[in-house]
């Protein structure tokens, strides 16, 4: 291994991966990005030379093309060579999922494939894979341990556990293939510089980009779907991990796959469940500014409650969530407000 070996991200342009592209060179590692831009902006490309004070190395394209990632093999030779992969590059909206099918299944598991193939051809075997506690579906129990059992309910998640077991499959027919696999519960928050965050296109899908957008005046106010689950307050509960915390497991789960040479599954999440009026309630706290609410009906496919039991990413990999919900909600908030229109404000 080299002092610092260099670390492919693709999707390396969205959300948690520009996250994790800090982090990782925080811990010394090099990083390369790969990205097409389907879902996110070139412009968080110089905000990345800028917090972090090195170039950015970066190929565009598709990671379904071959080219593209022998490019990525190819561009990372000076730079020692590409020592793992994070394969973040994904299609993520639930809804359109169930309206494109086809484009999911041919984005998500063509790219897995097309990126295991790539790492094959050029000998490198460690991968981390984004997986997402959607592989739950309805919990059957709280909070929920890797064991439990796997099911999803649209083509998203399909994709997920599909891209889950065809990574198993790998690594029981070749041992040379060491995968971790990351199960993130509820990404949210923006890195404290204020320079980079979520900048979803179009109505934003999730809650926190949501309420953010309603406290810097976008939008009237957060629709709250459904008050009448069976939890404490009657809205749905979620475990909302701030995306620096996300970015640290991974890399953990590199220097795990790097020192111990073998597969693991774990969840990312803090272990603490948060309502939607929780969060609406710290969100207005952090903005200064009260957050309207309407109650609407419940949304297609959304369960009661669901957080993780994060003891075993801690056992593994020595990692843990610190930052708490306010964190999220300040730094989403920095983010939000000194941006308004996202990366090309
Ligand atoms: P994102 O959309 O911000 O990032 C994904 C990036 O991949 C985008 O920059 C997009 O342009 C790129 N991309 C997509 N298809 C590509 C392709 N074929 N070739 C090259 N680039 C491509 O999403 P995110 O929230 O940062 O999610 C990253 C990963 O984490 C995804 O795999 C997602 O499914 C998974 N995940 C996200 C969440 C979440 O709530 N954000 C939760 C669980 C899992
Ligand atoms: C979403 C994804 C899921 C993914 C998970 C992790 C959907 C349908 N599901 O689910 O596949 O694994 O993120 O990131 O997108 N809410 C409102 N008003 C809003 C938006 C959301 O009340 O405008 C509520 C929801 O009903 C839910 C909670 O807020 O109770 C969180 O919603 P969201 O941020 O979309 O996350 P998940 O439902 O967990």
């Amino acid at each position: 291994m080299t002092a610092s070996p260099c670390i492919l991200l693709t999707g390396a342009a969205g959300y948690i991966a520009s996250h994790t592209w800090l982090a990782l060179q925080e811990a010394g590692f090099t990083v390369l990005g790969v990205d097409n831009f389907v879902n996110s902006s070139p412009n968080v490309l110089p905000r990345l030379r800028e917090i972090g004070g090195q170039p950015t190395h970066f190929v565009e394209g598709d990671v379904r093309d071959p080219a593209v990632l022998d490019r990525c093999f190819e561009v990372a030779r000076p730079l020692g060579g590409i020592r793992a992969v994070v394969h973040f590059a994904a299609l993520k909206a639930v809804g359109e999922s169930v309206e494109r099918p086809l484009d999911y299944f041919e984005n998500n598991l063509g790219g897995l494939l097309a990126v295991c193939q790539a790492m094959q051809r050029h000998g490198v075997f460690d991968l981390v894979f984004s997986s997402s506690a959607t592989v739950y579906g309805e919990p059957e129990r709280l909070p929920i341990t890797e064991d439990a059992p796997l099911r999803a309910t649209n083509p998203y998640g399909q994709t997920k556990l599909l891209g889950e077991e065809l990574l198993r499959g790998l690594g029981a027919c070749d041992a040379r293939w060491h995968v971790a696999t990351l199960r993130y519960f509820n990404p949210v928050g923006a890195h404290p510089s204020g320079r980079i965050g979520e900048d979803p296109r179009g109505v934003p899908n999730n809650l926190m980009p949501y309420v953010a957008q309603v406290a810097v005046g976008k939008r009237p106010h957060l629709n709250v779907f459904g008050n009448d689950y069976d939890t404490p307050d009657g809205t749905g509960v979620r475990d909302y991990i701030h995306v620096c915390d996300l970015a640290e497991g991974h890399v953990a789960a590199l220097r795990y796959l790097f020192a111990q040479q073998r597969s693991l599954t774990v969840n990312l999440g803090t272990g603490q469940g948060y309502s939607v009026l929780q969060l609406a309630q710290a969100y207005g706290r952090a903005a200064g500014r009260e957050v309207p609410l309407v109650f609407a009906p419940r949304r297609a496919g959304d369960v009661a409650a669901c957080y993780a039991d994060p003891a075993q990413a801690h056992a593994l990999l020595g990692w843990r969530a610190t930052r708490g919900l306010d964190d999220m909600c300040v730094d989403s908030w920095r983010w939000q407000s000194t941006n308004p229109g996202g990366f090309d404000s």
